[in-house]
């Protein structure tokens, strides 16, 4: 199982650049993201199934988040955090929750 998780990366790192922004994004997600929201942290946890795909986008396009995140991520790391957001949020196929577990 672990195995053909590192296999599916490998193989999604040489083919396919989308790929490649989103695992970078998931990677920026749990660093950044977590960096404040978790258990006893700053912010509640957060998982990308907690809105839909859609909401993510307005979300950060609408610059809803409470806290400026300027000096966490650049635009381009943000971009392949909502990326991440939307693949895995409620209405995706596979909706993540507990990405950040602690
Ligand atoms: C510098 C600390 C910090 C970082 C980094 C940070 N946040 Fe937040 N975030 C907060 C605070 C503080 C709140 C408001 C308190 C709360 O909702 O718990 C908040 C609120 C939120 C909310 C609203 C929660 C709700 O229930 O409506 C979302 C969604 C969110 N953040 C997502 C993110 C995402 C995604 C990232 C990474 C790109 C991120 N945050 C990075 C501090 C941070």
């Amino acid at each position: 199982m672990k195995y053909r998780f590192i296999w599916g990366m490998v193989i999604g790192f040489a083919l396919f650049p989308a790929i490649f922004a989103l695992a970078d994004g998931a990677d920026l997600f749990a660093r950044k993201c977590e960096s404040c929201h978790k258990i006893e942290g700053q912010a509640a946890p957060v998982n990308p199934a907690d809105k839909a795909g859609i909401v993510w986008v307005k979300y950060f396009k609408r610059g809803r988040h409470p806290v400026d995140l300027g000096k966490d991520l650049n635009d381009e790391e943000l971009k392949s955090v909502v990326q991440y957001l939307r693949e895995h949020a409620a209405d995706s196929d596979r909706p993540a929750m507990a990405a950040i577990p602690n």
